[in-house]
């Protein structure tokens, strides 16, 4: 690509953008904030380590979005992050209001651009990035799956003391604590999972997949995870930079997909140039379709909450 745009600078923003750069996933890559001074500062230290790392990917940052026109692709990192003892849910209101509006900035310096979403609660704020932009839904898609499954993957590979490359995992459904993890879909180099772990070691793993954003929380205290995020989002922006044709799970927004209308949710989607290319329906157990069933009806009565 030529230009990806990253907007806020904080922690997930700033480690997004410097990624993008080492692995050159665009000749350019802006940080917008909103914080004067940031930005600029933020991108001229990674640009500094551009001789020494070996990118030649430029990294710039302004308060501007003027600077972002013409991106193809944009990471949307901006609100307010997570305290001990606050839901993802509990950012609701900051967090679309700030999300509106960069939304709007986006479509406005860059109509034909893709954007993948990070700020929380994920999901809602998926909508309001779809509903704000005007943008079709392939070219608005959340953040949250490869992340919680990503985390439920490590937790398995500590637990077998193997390589977390030979573990394959699905997480679906709203990035929250309604998550659902399909053991049916998690195997070890394609041995199913149940195999290598007893049932109620399983369920130990789920459950801190669950709650492994605010386990970080926890120990941070004053913000939220942003190493392992950040990965997540620009392994997103890589299957479409690269169009890839991925299949990750993400939040699209489904129409009429799981039983499902309306809404964003964690499903197993395909990513590759222009964005999102396809959902794709798996087979579910009757419990796990009952669970995606809470974890929708979950993110239904928060964007409620919306006004
Ligand atoms: C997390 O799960 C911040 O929602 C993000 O860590």
């Amino acid at each position: 690509m030529r230009k990806i745009t990253v907007v806020g600078a904080g922690n997930v923003g700033a480690t997004a953008a410097q990624r993008l750069a080492e692995m050159e996933l665009a000749r350019e890559v802006v940080m917008i904030d909103v914080a004067e001074g940031i930005p600029e500062g933020k991108a001229l230290d990674q640009w500094e380590s551009a001789p020494v790392e070996g990118f030649d990917t430029r990294v710039t940052g302004s308060s501007s979005y003027d600077a972002a026109a013409g991106s193809e692709l944009f990471i949307v990192t901006a609100g307010v992050a997570r305290k001990p003892g606050m839901s993802r849910d509990d950012l609701l209101k900051t967090n679309a209001g700030i999300v509106e509006s960069v939304s709007k900035e986006i479509a406005r310096v860059a109509p034909d651009s893709i954007i993948i979403v990070v700020s929380n609660p994920l999901d809602v704020m998926s909508y309001v990035a779809l509903k704000a932009s005007g943008f079709p839904k392939e070219r608005v898609i959340g953040m949250a799956g490869v992340l919680d499954t990503a985390r439920y993957r490590s937790f398995i590979a500590m637990e077998l003391d193997c390589s977390v490359e030979d573990i394959q995992a699905l997480v679906l459904g709203g990035h929250g604590d309604t998550m659902v993890p399909l053991v049916s879909y998690t195997s070890v180099s394609g041995i199913p999972l149940t195999q290598l772990i007893s049932r109620e070691r399983i369920d130990a793993l789920i459950e801190r997949t669950r709650k492994g954003g605010a386990e970080i929380v926890g120990y941070l205290k004053t913000g939220s995870a942003y190493y392992a995020p950040s990965s997540a989002a620009v392994q997103m922006a890589e299957a479409i930079a690269k169009d890839k044709r991925r299949i990750l799970p993400c939040a699209a927004y489904l129409e009429g997909e799981y039983g499902q209308e309306g809404i964003y949710l964690g499903v197993p989607c395909k990513l590759g140039e222009g964005g999102l290319l396809e959902v794709l329906e798996v087979e579910l157990t009757e419990a796990e379709r009952a669970e995606l069933e809470q974890s929708a009806e979950a993110v239904r009565s928060t964007i409620t909450k919306l006004d």
